[in-house]
């Protein structure tokens, strides 16, 4: 198995691992940034392309008002004091979700990250915030429907293609690794579509706690997963050598 481009990160478990610990859930979000670090620094060692984190969902605004206006503060901190660190790192920052409902501070430190790191040529940071795939899916919908509507556009030129290429992620190949921490097994709404045929783990350590020995963990098990696309492998098609119509598929993410 080829190294994986992309992984895709949801943070999970920083409430928890603040109460273990007698502290305020914010206690855990703050745990988590130096988490997120030490992440990216090691994705970068590691020659990643594209780490991509769930850091605000669109279904987070529905926490408690001082909660979500921490989370923004961490966001901003983040920013002000680790562009310059990310920029000399040669880190690309790029954020995808909807900036419809963002304070206007958010998006311009946001639009200052994304201006000021285009150039980079080493790990892009992808940071999903206010994103949810439901709301990006709707996004992209909404505007293939706006070119069916008038005219610029027949049905029938819909494709599984051109949907991804209306979604946040056009620019981006789809995640080969999807890790969760915090032992929940489930999407929470994150990248949906562009999952289909992603890996997944789930490391049951909350995310303060997940050290870059546990990402190069999930990346050595990801070197052990054999990937087939809904196909088969290379493999597994030498059974099948004398049947001229069977294609290999490809089982690399591209
Ligand atoms: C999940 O933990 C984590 C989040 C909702 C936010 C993740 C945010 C950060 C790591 C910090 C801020 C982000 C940036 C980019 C600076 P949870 O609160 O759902 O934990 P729980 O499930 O244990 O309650």
């Amino acid at each position: 198995m080829s190294d994986p481009r992309h992984i895709a990160i949801i943070m999970d478990g920083n409430g928890r691992w603040a109460k273990a610990r007698g502290l305020p859930r914010v206690a855990g979000h703050k745990a988590g940034v130096d988490t997120l670090r030490a992440i990216v620094r090691a994705a970068g060692d590691k020659g990643l392309e594209f780490l991509t984190l769930f850091a605000f969902s669109s279904e987070n605004w529905t926490r408690p008002t001082s909660e979500v206006t921490e989370l923004m503060g961490l966001l901003k901190l983040f920013i002000r004091r680790d562009l310059s660190k990310l920029h000399s790192q040669n880190v690309r920052v790029r954020i995808i979700g909807s900036r419809e409902d963002l304070a206007s501070d958010i998006c311009s430190l946001l639009e200052e990250a994304e201006t000021r790191t285009a150039a980079n040529t080493g790990l892009t940071l992808v940071i999903a915030f206010n994103y949810g795939s439901r709301d990006e899916l709707a996004r992209g919908m909404r505007k293939i429907a706006e070119d069916v509507a008038a005219g610029r556009l027949k049905p029938e030129a819909i494709t599984a293609e051109m949907i991804a290429s209306k979604l946040d992620t056009d620019w981006i190949p789809d995640p080969d690794l999807i890790i969760r921490t915090s032992g929940e097994m489930r999407l929470s709404n994150f990248l949906l579509w562009q999952a289909a045929y992603s890996e997944f783990l789930f490391a049951p350590e909350y995310w303060p706690d997940f050290k870059p020995a546990h990402f190069y963990a999930a990346i050595d098990e990801y070197h052990k997963r054999v990937r087939r696309f809904g196909g088969l492998t290379t493999e597994e098609l030498q059974d099948f050598s004398g049947d001229s119509d069977v294609v290999p598929l490809r089982h690399t993410a591209g």
